[in-house]
């Protein structure tokens, strides 16, 4: 939530104007309420910023347009808690001297105590945002430490909540300073220019050397150095770790693509085969975790939450144990009191940095330091990480499309590869069993590439012909109710349309009732273990008028019988490709989605009210 991006340079060719606002362009996926900039010149700061989406605001403020010899910038794409979207609630914030400026991500928890005693010594608000305190703190504490770097530090210790801050002041143009606690920042190092931002593909095209701040962090940038310290303890940090990023820029480009959504729904086979090579031994380790454990929980939001529901299901089957699914908002209200020993969390998150799952996981550890947590995440270093025993992190690449596609499939496919060596461990089946398993895995990225060279004029069909339905179920049994649950989340998030996934088999306890002449349903159809019993549910929905589409197979011959229109996927019919059909299916629901917010003239990168990433409550 919220996007941050600052860079201090003295390469004498580098036009410091394109390159803030590319890296700003590259952060909106984060919250595209409002945006702004600020550069330094001539000890002078200035400020342009609006709300609005940022190619809006660039076409009124031009906001690439620098004042001469600036070296410095600031940039913030803002998802508004405190104060609606407005100019005036616009990052940056900045003291009553026009001389410090901050741009923030997160929320401070105290700023209605801290406001009302910067108010009583004078200090003069002009926003209703929660940032503001931040700038006026220092000037504050300017009056008594002289120095940037303390004055910044009293202020911070003055704060309660989540924040990463990047701060700059009009007297010392080569300076950035940056803070960490629970939110992201990353800080990018390249020739005579230092770059800080929320996430790292915001300044992949310059850089692929970067550090990662840890929590209450404080970082001094400056165009050939960075200097790091406690914020409590007031220590230097020294042997901060320099990082090589492996994924290329092109990762982080449309290229070509109309949109992030597409792109990425394309590079699912890509994500996959790169995520099948998570190496044996974490995955060893991890599996028997689970194992050795009495109490199993998995625990996510939004895609992950479904993500981990297929997963968990592909899991059971050769575990032998039960898994628990908890949102992770719930988490702690449900098992407070319960969290017992020899207890094991599997968390899973694309960003790593979700607050309503780290929050659990935090509290998970506080309360019961035996438990341990096993994470699923696509974000090395992420804050997840730093509080996780084990991790397995997925191989999709930078993700920047809103709603997620290829960390959905990747995130399911580390479930089914630990699914698999607990089968290898457990010794349960023949080792020509397991064989088989892994061929069939194996084929999932060959299986959705197939598809998706095949399938894109039906279902650009289908949107066509649901367009005029405002409303629908996708329906399914088992471990497919996961894919139902996500392909109805898709479309909610991208097209706004109410589609509900739901378990066919419960779906007479209610939502039939609306079902009329011509009502579509989508029935997710795999020949798994519950198709028989589908094949009985997508009767019942005939029967009263439904029309049916459906998801199967190529070989299907039943379901196909029923239905109006089928979209095929090309795999073989056996219980092995059966198994992992919850990755098959998705992406012919996640394409749906897209192509129905197009039919709806919606951008699908930019889903009304959501952000990628959540870091507030
Ligand atoms: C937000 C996003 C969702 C995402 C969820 C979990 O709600 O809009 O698309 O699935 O967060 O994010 P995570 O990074 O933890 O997977």
């Amino acid at each position: 939530m919220c996007g941050i991006f600052g860079i201090v340079t003295n390469e004498e060719n580098l036009n410091i104007g394109n390159n803030v606002f590319e890296g700003i362009k590259r952060l909106e996926y984060r919250g595209y309420d409002s945006c702004g900039i600020v550069y330094i010149a001539n000890k002078k700061l200035f400020v342009k910023k609006d709300s609005g989406k940022i190619d809006e605001i660039h076409k009124k403020l031009k906001l690439n347009e620098f004042p001469n010899g600036s070296k410095l910038a600031l940039a913030h794409t803002r998802w508004a808690t405190h104060g609606p979207p407005t100019k005036i609630n616009s990052h940056p914030q900045l003291d009553c001297n026009n001389k410090i400026a901050v741009v923030h991500n997160g929320i401070l928890e105290n700023f209605f105590e801290l406001k009302e005693e910067l108010i009583s010594k004078g200090h003069v608000f002009k926003s209703e945002t929660d940032t503001e305190i931040i700038p006026h703190l220092i000037e504050e504490n300017l009056n008594t430490h002289g120095n940037l770097k303390e004055a910044v530090v009293s202020a911070i210790k003055k704060c309660k909540g989540a924040f990463a801050l990047a701060i700059c002041h009009a007297d010392y143009p080569d300076t950035i300073i940056v803070v960490r606690r629970e939110s992201p920042l990353v800080l990018g190092i390249a020739k005579n220019t230092t770059y800080c931002a929320s996430d790292i593909p915001a300044f992949l095209k310059y850089t692929r050397k970067c550090y990662i701040l840890d929590d209450d962090e404080l970082a001094i940038l400056r165009p050939n150095s960075v200097e790091f310290f406690n914020i409590m303890s007031e220590k230097r940090i020294e042997n901060k770790k320099l990082m090589t990023i492996d994924w290329n820029i092109g990762a982080a480009e449309k290229e070509g693509y109309d949109h992030f959504m597409l792109k990425e729904i394309y590079e699912e086979p890509m994500a996959l085969r790169r995520t099948m090579k998570i190496p044996t031994e974490s995955l060893k380790e991890f599996s028997e975790s689970l194992i050795n454990a009495e109490h199993i929980y998995i625990t996510a939001a939004g895609t992950s939450f479904y993500a981990s529901l297929a997963g968990k299901f592909i899991v059971t089957k050769f575990l032998g144990k039960y898994i628990e699914a908890i949102e992770c908002s719930e988490f702690k209200t449900q098992l407070d009191n319960c969290l017992e020993d020899n207890s094991v969390i599997i968390a899973v998150s694309q960003s790593g940095e979700t607050i309503d799952l780290i929050e659990p996981i935090r509290w998970a550890k506080k309360y019961n330091p035996s438990v341990k947590i096993l994470s699923i995440t696509n974000i090395v270093g992420s804050t997840l990480t730093r509080h996780s025993d084990q991790v397995l992190i997925t191989q999709a690449g930078p993700e920047i499309g809103v709603a997620a596609t290829k960390t959905y499939v990747s995130q399911v496919l580390t479930l089914a590869l630990v699914a698999l060596e607990i089968a290898k461990l457990r010794k349960k089946l023949s080792n020509e069993e397991i064989q088989k398993y892994y061929e069939a895995l194996q084929s999932v990225p060959d299986i959705i590439e197939n598809f998706l060279e095949k399938n894109v004029d039906l279902i650009k069909y289908i949107v066509k012909n649901l367009e005029k339905n405002l409303n629908f179920f996708f329906l399914a049994r088992g471990a497919s109710i996961a894919t139902a649950k996500e392909g109805g989340l898709k479309l909610k998030e991208v097209a706004c349309r109410f589609i509900e996934g739901y378990s066919a088999a419960h779906a007479k306890h209610g939502p039939i009732s609306l079902v009329r002449e011509g009502y579509p349903i989508i029935f997710i159809a795999p020949p798994d273990e519950t198709y028989e019993r589908l094949v009985g549910n997508v009767m019942e929905f005939k029967a009263r008028g439904g029309k049916i589409i459906s998801l199967v197979v190529e070989s299907d011959v039943k379901i196909t019988n029923l239905s109006d229109i089928t979209i095929r996927i090309p795999q073989p019919e056996d219980k092995y490709h059966s198994l992992f059909s919850s990755i098959t299916f998705i992406p012919a629901l996640q394409l749906l989605a897209y192509y129905a917010a197009l039919e709806h003239n919606l951008d699908p990168d930019k889903p009304l009210n959501l952000a990628k990433t959540v870091t507030v409550h």
